[in-house]
């Protein structure tokens, strides 16, 4: 696909993987829109960006039709690539477990996620075009200790993502699940510090490039699920 004047909604792109990949997009020409829950991370994506940016809060279940319409009336009527980003993680130990983890990395992760593709996927369906990426992670892949949570919040995404693979090929939809492996970010930090780079790790740029490129593939054809890791961690 050109990507060009191409309309895409990235939820999350106020830090991390999301702004890289809007600034990425931004510069092949696309029309970009990030969401995020604060208004001062967006008003400083967007000067690193270009992008346009909107408050919305994915995790508010409620204001999601209301948001969604937002989305699309900013992104002029068509959305032809959605980018579900926006996630949200514990560690926490099977006795550590509780209910208002549980909702408040589901509420991001799966429910909201979920909930927002239902109010775009009308229009793709209509056009019997467009592309889906969820950015998943090797935590999709496997569990690890204190991965109870988050871990299984992004099997469920994999599990949506395959769902709406079946769901949606017949109408030209491309979807794709992301698996990234560590990036360094600001990822389940609560004071949203972004991490220094790492020699050994990856950076938001490597995945914005990876996503970039399955999305740049002749729309013949798409990529079902992709992870990248970092090529030499140990060292
Ligand atoms: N970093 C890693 O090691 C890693 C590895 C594999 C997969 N991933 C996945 O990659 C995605 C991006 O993570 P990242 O590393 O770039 O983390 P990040 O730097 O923390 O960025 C997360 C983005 O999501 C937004 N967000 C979080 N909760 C939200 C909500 N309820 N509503 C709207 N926006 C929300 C944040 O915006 P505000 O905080 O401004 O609201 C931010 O823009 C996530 O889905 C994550 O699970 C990350």
């Amino acid at each position: 696909m050109k990507l060009e004047n191409k309309n895409i909604l990235i939820t999350g792109g106020t830090l991390g993987i999301g702004k890289e990949t809007a600034r990425l997009l931004v510069s092949k020409g696309a029309n970009v829109l990030i969401t995020g829950r604060s208004e001062k991370r967006i008003q400083e994506s967007l000067e690193y960006t270009n992008a346009k940016g909107l408050v919305f809060d994915i995790s508010d279940i409620e204001k999601i039709p209301a948001n969604a319409q937002k989305c699309i009336d900013l992104l002029n009527g068509n959305v032809d690539v959605l980018i579900n980003n926006a996630g949200t993680g514990v560690r926490k130990s099977i006795e550590e477990l509780s209910i208002e983890d549980f909702l408040t990395v589901y509420n991001t992760n799966v429910f909201g996620l979920a909930l927002l593709t239902k109010e775009i996927v009308p229009l793709m369906k209509e056009k019997k075009q467009g592309d889906i990426l969820n950015i998943g992670s090797t935590a999709s892949l496997k569990g690890y200790k204190t991965g109870s949570i988050y871990s299984s919040s992004k099997f469920a995404l994999r599990s949506l993502s395959q769902c709406w693979q079946a769901e949606l090929r017949p109408y030209n939809i491309r979807v794709t699940q992301v698996n990234p492996s560590e990036v360094t970010t600001a990822f389940a930090n609560p004071e949203r510090k972004e991490r220094a780079e790492v020699y050994n790790k990856l950076t938001p740029k490597e995945i914005a490039h990876s996503i970039v490129s399955a999305l740049e593939m002749d729309d013949r054809g798409f990529i079902p699920e992709f992870s990248v890791w970092a090529s030499n961690p140990f060292n």
